[in-house]
């Protein structure tokens, strides 16, 4: 059958059902609908399975494919996960008025098109550190992802690398780095939650160094956690064993909550890959609580002039610098790596 009849055929099959269906007859979905068909990239059978599909599951896509935009994805994670899963995935601060600022903050923002322009082909690359990627689009860091799915961040390599996308791994992600890498086909970059033992942040940051890594993603707002009201709501309605996966008492936000186990930071880690092997025993938290912006500068210094974390302790040094920051005239002389 050639496209304009198929078309046409399915074009008209979608105006009986729609007369037919009371969740069509609302309106809500039928300018979705018209727009899937006016773009011709839906055959008849496509199309049929997506509705039948959408029918029976109360308006959630049953897969990738049947997605109009980002947000089909939510319904779709709210149905599949734990309640609590969905809430730590689905959860801003405090009463979401992060999220709702966020999203309010976007609508301001437009593209403004320009006609008669020749758009045959987009140059959207963009160079990040030495690297050319062809879309600006990048995956932020998103914690423990075989909490959503058993492949966690490596399906999430995978189809960065589909899409060429640049990657960011999370410090507690539940893939390491050197997996996502290989899954990805080229290097991600390193999420950093420093913790309060310097040995720890170093050896994360080398761990990453040597897998290509070429950006540390220094995360700066999770000095005192977080007030994750929708989260806490979540864990209240789940009705499962927490503590059988969740065997420590340890979490980088549940501020006064109850808590799932008893051990401390050791135990959270356990799960965590890129913290296998390390000494976590002075582990009390991801972020130091007195981590300031010398602390960054200290992060990126260059190997020799590091000063193994002492940035973020309060006080004077011998050289009369608060916070333990040498001088750069001092920091140049000094050129015995303490790395
Ligand atoms: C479930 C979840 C886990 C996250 N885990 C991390 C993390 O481990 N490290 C980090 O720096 N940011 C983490 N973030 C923050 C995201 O990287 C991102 O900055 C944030 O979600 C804001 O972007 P958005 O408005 O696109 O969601 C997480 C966000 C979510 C929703």
């Amino acid at each position: 059958m050639n496209r304009a009849i198929d078309q046409v055929k399915t074009r008209r099959k979608f105006l009986q059902m729609l007369s037919a269906s009371p969740l069509l007859s609302s309106g809500l979905f039928a300018g979705s609908f018209a727009h899937l068909l006016a773009t011709g990239e839906v055959t008849e059978k496509k199309f049929l399975g997506w509705l039948n599909s959408f029918q029976q599951n109360e308006g959630v896509i049953s897969s990738p494919d049947q997605a109009f935009d980002v947000m089909d994805f939510e319904a779709a994670a709210r149905k599949a996960l734990p309640p609590a899963h969905f809430g730590y995935l689905a959860t801003g601060v405090d009463d979401d008025g992060t999220v709702r600022a966020n999203r309010e903050g976007y609508s301001h923002i437009q593209i403004r098109a320009r006609r008669l322009i020749n758009v045959e082909d987009i140059d959207m690359s963009v160079n990040l550190f030495g690297t050319k990627w062809s879309t600006p689009i990048v995956l932020s860091p998103v914690s423990a992802q075989k909490a959503f799915h058993p492949e966690g961040e490596v399906a999430l390599a995978r189809a960065a690398r589909a899409k060429g996308q640049l990657m960011m791994l999370s410090t507690v992600a539940t893939t390491s780095i050197e997996e996502a890498t290989a899954a990805a086909g080229t290097p991600v970059w390193q999420q950093l939650y420093p913790t309060n033992v310097w040995e720890v942040s170093r050896a994360i940051v080398k761990r990453a160094e040597a897998a290509g890594s070429p950006a540390i993603v220094l995360t700066v707002d999770l000095q005192e956690g977080s007030n994750r009201e929708t989260l806490f709501r979540a864990q209240l309605v789940d009705k499962r064993e927490c503590a059988a996966c969740h065997k420590s008492a340890y979490t980088g936000f549940a501020r006064g909550r109850p808590k799932a186990g008893t051990g401390g930071f050791t135990e959270y880690a356990a799960r965590k890959p890129m913290l296998n092997g390390l000494d976590l025993s002075k582990v009390t938290a991801v972020q130091p609580p007195n981590m300031n912006s010398r602390y960054r500068d200290c992060q990126a210094a260059p190997q020799g002039h590091c000063h193994a974390g002492r940035c973020t302790t309060s006080g004077r040094t011998r050289r009369g610098r608060p916070d333990g920051l040498e001088s750069r005239r001092a920091r140049r002389r000094d050129s015995s790596p303490d790395d």
